[in-house]
């Protein structure tokens, strides 16, 4: 293959309902190189695959996910908010199993990917390093060494790289597993960053489209000083036309058939 990774930004999330297993199912079927998820700690410690802090934008559930045990999280539609399932208008090409659309625990993900029969690479990026303290970076590294997966190789099945925004959690998951791959993200580009060598160890660099349409030279700089670039989130041809120009190694997409498509794959 040539050309840049394309990961599944929450699974083929501009087509599915992020963060479930239909959407993740989905990206694979796409031909996506990878999937991109966030994890987050339920009220009695289990890491669960949804962004926000709180469950209303993406399920039938109210208030914070952190308020809530597994088995009260386990109850809630997170499907039925997004338009590919909602209302009468709802596409029907597409019939999806409602167990596909519940509540994804990071260890459902693990077991899927695993069965998915192909190389998968899987991004995975903690929140919120500060409101948890270290028991997110803990409990994952817990976890993937349970499933055989924390020393970075992609031996034919499964890649985990472990992804933040905060150095403090891209520093703890290098003490706790120093062969995990980790991403610093960046929204803006810290002053005192340096490009040649980023925090603790960290090979890949993750500069959000915004900061590459702002700084196009940033991209060409970090691979230039020995770093991977993997750019969130590209959406659109433009975008895409964008990053290619600076020659970016992975692209992390809401929409995976139509990057891939563009690419030619
Ligand atoms: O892939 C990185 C990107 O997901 C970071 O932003 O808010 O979508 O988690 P966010
Ligand atoms: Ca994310």
């Amino acid at each position: 293959m040539t050309g840049p990774l394309v990961f599944a930004h929450r699974g083929s999330s501009a087509a599915l309902p992020e963060h479930t297993l239909a959407a993740y199912l989905r990206a694979l079927d796409e031909g996506a190189d990878g999937l991109e998820c966030d994890v987050r700690l339920t009220r009695d410690g289990h890491l669960v695959c949804v962004h926000d802090r709180r469950l209303d934008r993406t399920s039938n559930g109210r208030g914070r996910v952190s308020a809530r045990t597994l088995a009260e999280l386990d109850q809630l539609d997170f499907g039925s908010w997004h338009d590919s399932l909602a209302g009468e208008d709802a596409p029907t090409d597409v019939p999806v199993d409602p167990s596909r659309t519940r509540l994804l625990t990071l260890d459902g993900l693990l077991r899927a990917v695993r069965a998915a029969g192909r190389p998968v690479r899987l991004l995975i990026e903690t929140k919120h390093p500060t409101r948890y303290g270290a028991d997110v970076e803990r409990r994952l590294v817990e976890l993937l060494r349970q499933h055989g997966l924390v020393d970075g190789a992609l031996d034919g099945a499964v890649q985990v790289t472990v992804m933040s925004f905060s150095p403090l959690a891209v520093r703890r998951i290098r003490d706790l597993a120093p062969g995990l791959p980790t991403v610093l993200l960046l929204e803006v580009l810290p002053p005192r960053l340096r490009l040649g060598r980023l925090p603790f160890g960290t090979r890949i660099a993750g500069p959000g489209i915004g900061l590459v349409r702002a700084r196009p030279r940033l991209v060409p700089a970090l691979r230039a000083a020995g770093n991977q670039v993997y750019v969130w989130t590209v959406n659109d041809p433009a975008d895409l036309d964008l990053v290619l120009d600076c020659g970016v190694d992975g692209i992390i997409t809401d929409r995976p058939a139509l990057i891939l498509d563009r690419l030619g794959r």
